[in-house]
């Protein structure tokens, strides 16, 4: 995210002159050009969406004949320029939030590049991180139409071989996926799973 470091990249100069906030857009490009996740008309969920540039992302590509879900305790600052976008201020953990994403529900992807507050203890991260992807598997599990796609981040740590186990179960494939842009020495991966059972 722009902010999240202190001196801005060539990936974060570039996210902002193309109207991003956010570096993370060419991880979501980098994966939908690799996998289609997603494609003109479709209906899609971004959890952990602030501020804002996949789902901006996500609109433009749709063409203005799909539409965006997106959720994050912060608000949206991306400007979302064209198509069909609702946005709910909350805690993706939350139940009232999870009714309030069933409304728009079945989505043909969901995504989540959901992160929690760093406490430098990585044991402790990876935990929170793994909890954010099991969430998003369970929005998945009930609002994500049969056929449809999932990506979801994950701070790498020992919770990675049990969710690529669930994932597999539950799509037709499954791997795990470090797209180009992620900052050097960062301990991400990004969680595909490619066509619900
Ligand atoms: C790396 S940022 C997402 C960047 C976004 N994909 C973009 O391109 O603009 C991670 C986001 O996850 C959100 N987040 C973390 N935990 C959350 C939770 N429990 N519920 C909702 N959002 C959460 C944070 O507020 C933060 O905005």
């Amino acid at each position: 995210m722009a902010g999240e470091y202190s001196k801005p990249d060539f990936w974060t100069r570039r996210a902002l002159s193309e109207g991003y906030p956010a570096r993370s857009v060419y991880k979501l490009k980098e994966m939908n050009e690799r996998f289609s996740l997603f494609r003109r008309g479709d209906a899609v969920l971004d959890l952990g969406a602030a501020p804002g540039s996949w789902s901006a992302f996500v609109l433009r590509q749709l063409g203005g004949a799909g539409r965006v879900t997106a959720v994050d305790i912060l608000p949206i600052c991306a400007k979302m320029e064209e198509g069909d976008f609702t946005f709910i201020q909350g805690d993706l953990f939350d139940e009232s939030v999870r009714d309030r994403v069933r409304e728009g529900a079945p989505y043909d992807a969901v995504l989540c590049d959901a992160a929690p507050s760093t406490t430098g203890n990585r044991a402790v991260d990876t935990a929170r991180s793994s909890a954010l992807v099991e969430t998003a598997m369970g929005y998945a599990a009930v609002m994500l139409k049969s056929g449809g796609n999932f990506a979801a981040k994950l701070f790498q740590g020992s919770g990675q071989g049990d969710l690529l186990k669930k994932l597999r179960e539950d799509f037709t494939s499954a791997r795990g996926y470090k797209p180009q842009a992620c900052r050097s020495g960062s301990f991400e991966v990004y969680l595909i799973g490619l066509g619900k059972r």
